[in-house]
């Protein structure tokens, strides 16, 4: 069991870079590698807190290398911003963090385009986060895109991005009526770029096949979370990336043989941000109640969470995507005050019940989530550190979840700050 992955069993925020941090101890190398600066990872040690976007989550540990994989799209802006935000808490990310060359990078047109195409959806907006994602994903699979290694080629470059602006303002003017951009400009702003993240820049494939091929351990850090999934998640409502660990190998070139665990990371509850279908969505009293006890606003955005009751049809089927050997379940302490905890066992759509995740989304709107009840415990657990402390109907609550699931949770979080964990199980 060297190398292993975390991924979101959810609607992405279940708490994924407090669980890499802590799990980081372990391993050698940690690798992000789908989505973009749309993340927001948050780590919280002795009350000083750090928000990633780009950087894996590991990189508060001095002696552990970070990637930044092929399937991530690279905002070079955001990057080095963070890597100043790291410096002013005295942590170098020199020779500690690689970026893969053939990662796709994100332009001004993309944020553009993925702003103005959602404000014109009006009702029907995904509500991105404004972050260019979907676009840079469509350019690269459209072969529009332009990738990190492109920098360091400038005549190249000013070519590929002549052209390529050359058609993004036939479809800003068209389309939208906006102001042409000046690919002069854009050019100019991404040759700084270029000279300042090129000491990070290398060719990752080779950095993490070599490690895998010497038994270090590896690490990959999931962004976002499988029901947020292209392929696997509740579409159109989605991300444009693989969060599940079907992503791991086509965003890092690494072997699918490599892959020798996968942690799951779950709310006791859910969230999602953004628009979709949410069938254990809260009412609006207790969903407020939930959001402010959970500080549920967008790492990345700022935006209020849609907060609903665990739902076990979706989290049964990320499990089965991910093939996950375990779990950690996150926020337990948000459902202290909870006199009754519902858990999602099905959706039931007329006479019939589905335990299955259904794929049509036309059909969620309409199904009724069917719940079981269970007792909540009603004991602040936010200051337990031993698992024998935990209240009596607590452990219920997570042996019901391993059940329903059938997967074993080794990990409860508690609260925010690193120490607020509880270890439950062996991997
Ligand atoms: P990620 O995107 O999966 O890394 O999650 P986010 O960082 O976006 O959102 C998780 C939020 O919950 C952050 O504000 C964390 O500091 C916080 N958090 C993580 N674990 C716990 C926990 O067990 N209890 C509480 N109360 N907060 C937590
Ligand atoms: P982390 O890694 C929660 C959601 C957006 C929107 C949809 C598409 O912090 O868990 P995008 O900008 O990706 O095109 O938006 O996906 N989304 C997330 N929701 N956590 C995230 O990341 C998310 N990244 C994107 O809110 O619904
Ligand atoms: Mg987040």
């Amino acid at each position: 069991m060297s190398n292993a992955c975390l991924v979101g069993l959810q609607w992405g925020d279940e708490g994924k870079g407090k669980i890499i941090d802590i799990l980081a101890d372990a391993y050698d190398i940690i690798v992000r590698y789908q989505g973009g600066s749309n993340a927001g990872h948050t780590v919280i040690i002795d009350g000083s807190k750090f928000v990633f976007h780009l950087v894996p989550s590991g990189i508060l540990h001095p002696d552990k290398l970070c990637v930044i994989g092929n399937g991530v799209v690279l905002d070079p802006a955001q990057l080095l911003e963070e890597l100043a935000e790291l410096k002013k808490h005295n942590i170098s990310a020199k020779n500690r963090l690689f970026i893969s060359d053939r990662a796709h990078l994100v332009f001004p047109y993309h944020k553009l385009l993925d702003r103005m195409s959602e404000s014109e959806k009006g009702d029907n907006k995904i509500g991105t986060t404004g972050r260019g994602i979907g676009p840079c994903y469509a350019d690269k699979m459209a072969r529009a895109g332009i990738r990190v290694t492109e920098l360091y080629h400038p005549e190249h470059l000013k070519n590929r991005l002549k052209e390529v602006v050359r058609e993004k303002n036939k479809i800003l003017h068209n389309l939208h009526g906006a102001e042409p951009l000046s690919w002069e400009k854009i050019y100019d702003e991404y040759m700084g770029y270029a000279d300042r993240i090129a000491p990070y820049v290398c060719d990752t494939v080779e950095l993490i096949n070599n490690a895998a091929k010497t038994s270090k351990r590896i690490l990959f850090e999931g962004a976002q979370g499988t029901m947020l999934d292209v392929d696997f998640g509740t579409y159109p409502y989605i991300t444009s990336s693989n969060p599940s660990v079907c992503g791991v190998s086509s965003g890092t070139g690494i072997s699918p043989k490599y892959i020798h665990y996968v942690y799951g990371v779950m709310k006791a509850y859910t969230t999602r941000v953004g628009s979709g279908p949410f069938p254990t969505e809260m009412d609006r009293e207790l969903g407020e109640a939930v959001r402010e006890r959970g500080a549920e606003f967008g790492a990345t955005t700022g935006r209020p969470r849609r907060c609903g009751w665990f739902d076990a049809v979706a989290v049964r089927h990320a499990v089965t995507i991910n093939g996950a050997d375990s779990a950690i379940l996150t926020k337990l302490d948000v459902l202290d005050q909870e006199e009754t905890i519902n858990v999602c066992v099905g959706y039931k759509n007329g006479r019939r019940t589905y335990k299955t995740f259904p794929p049509d989304i036309a059909l969620l709107p309409e199904c009724e989530p069917v719940y079981e009840q269970l007792p909540g415990w009603l004991v602040d657990t936010s200051g337990i550190t031993g698992k024998d402390k935990l209240p009596t109907r607590a452990r219920e609550y997570i042996r019901f979840l391993e059940k329903i699931l059938d997967l074993k949770i080794i990990m409860v979080s508690v609260g925010p700050e690193r120490k607020q964990v509880i270890r439950i199980a062996d991997d």
